[in-house]
């Protein structure tokens, strides 16, 4: 079987490296992939928002199935463009991938079914909004309506800061058409989950919960990034949690976006806030969450291709999917200046010893030679039978895999650990 996989980060080198564990596949191609993906797949440089290239380059090359990672071409309709020339894919089409793509259709849907999330307002008039900021209990929390490369989200302390975000992205522009409108909520409190799901609209299958550490510097100081590392699973999603939030949330989920004329199929993720009156949703992703997926998949049992097809073809009620009791954690290495402005170029070394440790996020080929070519450069993950095994082991990995500007927090899994001692 020929795949293809849309995207180019560690997220994407996670899910290949598990697809090649399929023997029936015999070439991935990964459009754009990256250097460090390169050993494990056939990378063509098309970018992943490139949806014709995309299409074209699947229907010229005998592509079996398609796996769309990233939520850009979700959002712009990879999925049905690939399913127009015939192609089974995994992922949502695009009226389920606005279930990420717009903050206030989530909101909404949440309203209109029921599903536990925090009070909000949504608004498209500027004034409105700064006005309806300027008596609102504090924090509160600004949300840019579209996508933003997860930086869209403002927790202001005062009324002046809450007021500035309402202006950058309504006025200035600051996320483009994203900030057209934007959704104002209540601020809230408790430990943060992630859950990925599989669904193909009938059956919701739950994965392993996990933990991410969104901050760049230890103790969740620092600007908010894509992720710098993450365990699972997470110890604040016990069992009471986890039959609370099917109830509550996921399968109520699927049955809104069913009732919308919107199925989902694809994978599902919840980013969940425990709070003291239950969980609530925070956002909900229509993707396999990056670094998540370097945690969540390594202690995936069941093959993860026969996983995905049993979704597209909507059987997935048949697949009995099996997770490992073990526990991982995922440490990012990143360059130093990131989420902001670092340099790149410098070379990566991964010895051979580590390499099916290591997803690489941000790396290139040049002259021959692997180079950095991203803020996040690789995710260096361990799977063992405690957490504070996997903990050490993925630092001693982490500390195999060199280059110049290297940066990583040094305490990833440090509050999973508290919980469980509380
Ligand atoms: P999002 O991009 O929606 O996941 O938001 C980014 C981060 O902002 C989340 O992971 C939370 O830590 C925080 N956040 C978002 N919404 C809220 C809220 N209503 N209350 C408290 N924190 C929030
Ligand atoms: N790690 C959070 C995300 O993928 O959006």
């Amino acid at each position: 079987m020929k795949l293809l996989v849309v995207g180019g980060g560690g997220r994407e080198h996670t899910i290949i490296k598990k697809l090649r564990e399929n023997p029936e596949v015999t070439e991935i191609f990964a459009l754009p992939g990256n250097g460090g993906i390169a050993a494990d797949a056939t990378c063509v440089n098309i970018a992943a928002s490139d949806i014709d290239g995309i299409r074209d380059f699947a229907g010229k090359n005998g592509i079996d199935y398609a796996v769309v990672a990233p939520d850009d071409p979700l959002v712009l309709g990879c999925v049905d463009a690939l399913e127009s020339i015939g192609i089974p894919c995994f992922g949502p089409r695009a009226n389920a991938a606005i279930i990420e793509g717009s903050k206030v259709f989530s909101k909404d849907l949440m309203k209109k079914y029921h599903i536990p999330t925090a009070r909000y307002e949504t608004f498209d008039d500027m004034e409105k909004a700064l006005a309806y900021a300027a008596e609102a209990p504090l924090p509160t929390v600004v949300k840019a309506d579209g996508l933003a490369l997860g930086k869209g989200v403002i927790i202001a302390q005062t009324h002046e800061e809450a007021a500035q975000a309402i202006t950058d992205m309504m006025e200035g522009g600051k996320f483009g058409h994203s900030g057209d409108r934007v959704v104002i909520e209540e601020f809230l409190e408790g430990p943060e989950v992630s859950v990925l799901a599989f669904t193909d609209g009938k059956t919701m299958v739950p994965m392993v919960s996990s933990m991410d550490h969104k901050r760049a510097r230890d103790n969740d100081q620092g600007l908010n990034t894509g992720g710098m590392g993450t365990v699972a699973p997470n110890p604040y999603y016990t069992k009471e949690v986890a039959d609370r939030c099917m109830k509550e949330i996921f399968l109520p989920t699927m049955n809104a976006m069913n009732a919308e004329g919107r199925t989902f199929k694809g994978c599902l993720y919840f980013g969940l806030m425990i709070t003291k009156d239950g969980p609530r949703v925070i956002e909900y992703n229509c993707r396999f969450g990056d670094p998540e997926t370097q945690v969540v998949l390594p202690l995936l049992e069941t093959d993860l291709l026969t996983v995905m097809k049993a979704v597209t073809e909507e059987r997935l009620s048949e697949v009995d999917v099996k997770y490992s009791d073990r526990h991982a954690c995922c440490v990012i290495l990143a360059s130093d200046g990131y989420p902001e402005h670092y340099d790149r170029g410098f070379p990566l070394n991964i010895p051979d010893e580590v390499k099916d440790n290591v997803y690489v996020a941000g790396a290139a080929i040049k002259d021959g030679q692997l180079v950095t070519s991203g803020g996040r450069v690789v995710g260096c993950t361990a799977v063992a039978d405690t957490l504070p095994e996997a903990i050490k082991e993925a630092y001693e990995i982490a500390g195999k895999v060199t280059f110049e500007n290297r940066y990583c927090r040094r305490d990833i899994g440090a509050r999973a650990l508290a919980a469980y001692k509380e």
